[in-house]
């Protein structure tokens, strides 16, 4: 455990104006994307998409780091670097998604999932630093539903969480920790943040008993939001509010930084909420770690067409620098005009 390393890298990741582009989107997930724009999810377009994205000019000022997935570490770019490596002389942190998805958890509801991936975990940590991987990222799914979720999905997802994140840590790879509570549902923002406040509780319990070092772990946290299905929309003050309160109540003033998910917000929203914290400010920097948010506008323009390379390109930055400025609390949506 490369201590000096893991803290470089942490504050890499979470430099002042620069945020993290998640796209480690499984086959699956990929699929769907690629499906929207009619484009086929083949392992050549993946790379081709992928590496449009990481060679946009100047975006490695808002970049800091990009999560991978294992196919995407293994591909080079159409300049023949490997990405990984690519991205490094770059200036932005690879990373890589080390998860296997979620199951169901035997005996409770079938929304009620778990993470799985630990077989064999400390094996491939070690693959994957040499292959140039300096943070790596496990997501857990907590859903909100009818007398969901139970304490025994929240304890089950923390501990894979913890277990991860040690293994992480002893290959001298940042662990990125993503409890996501969905925002699925016609749940209240109140329940939102209360089951956000127990996950999370949970989650830093967790890593103690493991032995974690928070000083060398980044959070990846959904913010605190109304149900997308609820008739009350909680609006971006009261977002930011509700997500510093139970972030402070149960993130160690330790953590090198957190970052947010999109989670299906919109585009402008998860800027706007983030550049809220931030006015207000925390104890940690606050940044982003989106995939959609960051890539919906983009993947539409490329649709799958070379003549559009740039133009998506375009787009993909336009959304990396507005970002960038709510990262540090200085976005103004005039700025989405031009
Ligand atoms: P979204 O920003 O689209 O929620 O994706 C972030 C992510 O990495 C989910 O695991």
């Amino acid at each position: 455990m490369d201590k000096a390393l893991l803290s470089k890298t942490a504050a890499a990741m979470v430099a002042p104006g620069k945020g993290i582009l998640a796209a480690d989107e499984s086959a699956g997930t990929c699929e769907k994307r690629f499906q929207s724009v009619n484009v086929d999810c083949t392992e050549e377009n993946r790379r081709t998409y992928r590496g449009l994205l990481f060679t946009t000019p100047g975006v490695n000022q808002q970049i800091s780091g990009v999560i991978l997935h294992d196919e995407t570490l293994r591909q080079s770019g159409n300049d023949g670097a490997a990405f990984p490596a690519y991205l490094a002389k770059n200036g932005m942190v690879p990373g890589i998604k080390v998860d296997k998805g979620v199951v169901n958890i035997p005996l409770l509801p079938s929304a009620e999932k778990v993470t799985e991936g630990l077989d064999g975990l400390d094996k491939r940590m070690a693959e994957y630093f040499k292959l140039g991987a300096r943070f790596a990222k496990w997501r857990a799914v907590i859903t909100i539903g009818e007398g969901i979720p139970s304490h025994t999905c929240i304890y089950a997802n923390a501990h894979a969480l913890a277990r991860y994140a040690a293994s992480c840590q002893a290959a001298s790879i940042v662990p990125m920790i993503e409890p996501e509570v969905l925002l699925d549902g016609d749940h209240t923002i109140e329940r939102c943040e209360e089951v956000t406040e127990a996950t999370l509780r949970a989650t830093f319990a967790a890593l103690a008993a493991y032995n974690v070092s928070t000083e060398h772990t980044i959070l990846k946290a959904s913010m605190v939001v109304s149900g997308n299905k609820c008739s009350r929309q909680a609006g971006v003050a009261e977002v930011a509010e509700r997500t510093l309160r139970v972030l402070k109540r149960t993130v160690p003033a330790s953590l090198p930084g957190v970052v947010f998910l999109s989670g299906g917000q919109t585009d402008l929203d998860a800027t706007a909420h983030l550049d809220a914290m931030n006015r207000i400010g925390a104890p940690w920097p606050l940044t982003f770690s989106y995939s959609r948010a960051l890539q919906n506008t983009a993947l539409k323009t490329w649709s799958g067409k070379a003549a559009n390379y740039a133009a998506a390109q375009k787009a993909f930055a336009h959304r990396a620098r507005m970002n960038g400025l709510a990262a540090q609390g200085k976005w103004k949506s005039e700025l989405e005009k031009q």
